[in-house]
């Protein structure tokens, strides 16, 4: 019975890493983003995982997609502008950018 332990281990690993992208979701959703957001589907903006995928890989894309998160823009999805979100800040803005981008 060697295999128990590290079923265990690796359950509790699986609980561990699914605790950060919940608070997430949730951020996201007191912070309004999901009013205009799905993570699988466009609502009024492009669902994350499709945000993730566009910038997979790209350099700089975090610093770029955490100011368009705060000032706002439009032209990456079409002619829809996102308004500015002061209801984030810096910081708040930087974690949600890391989460959507880790997205699959
Ligand atoms: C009023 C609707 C609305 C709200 C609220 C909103 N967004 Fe958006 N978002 C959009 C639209 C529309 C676009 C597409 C803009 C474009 O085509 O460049 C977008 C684009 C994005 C993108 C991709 C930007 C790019 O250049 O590819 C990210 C990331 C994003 N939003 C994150 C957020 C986060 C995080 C929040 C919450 C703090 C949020 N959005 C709130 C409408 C919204």
């Amino acid at each position: 019975m060697t295999f128990l332990p590290s079923l265990i281990a690796a359950a509790a690993l699986t609980v561990a890493a699914a605790t950060p992208a919940m608070a997430n979701l949730e951020l996201a959703q007191k912070k309004s983003c999901l009013a205009c957001h799905g993570v699988d589907q466009k609502v009024i903006g492009p669902g994350y995982k499709d945000v993730a995928k566009k910038y997979k890989g790209e350099k700089g894309a975090e610093a770029k997609l955490v100011e368009k998160v705060l000032k706002g823009g439009a032209g990456a999805w079409g002619p829809v502008a996102m308004p500015a979100n002061p209801q984030v800040n810096e910081a708040e803005a930087k974690e949600l950018v890391q989460w959507i981008l880790s997205l699959k």
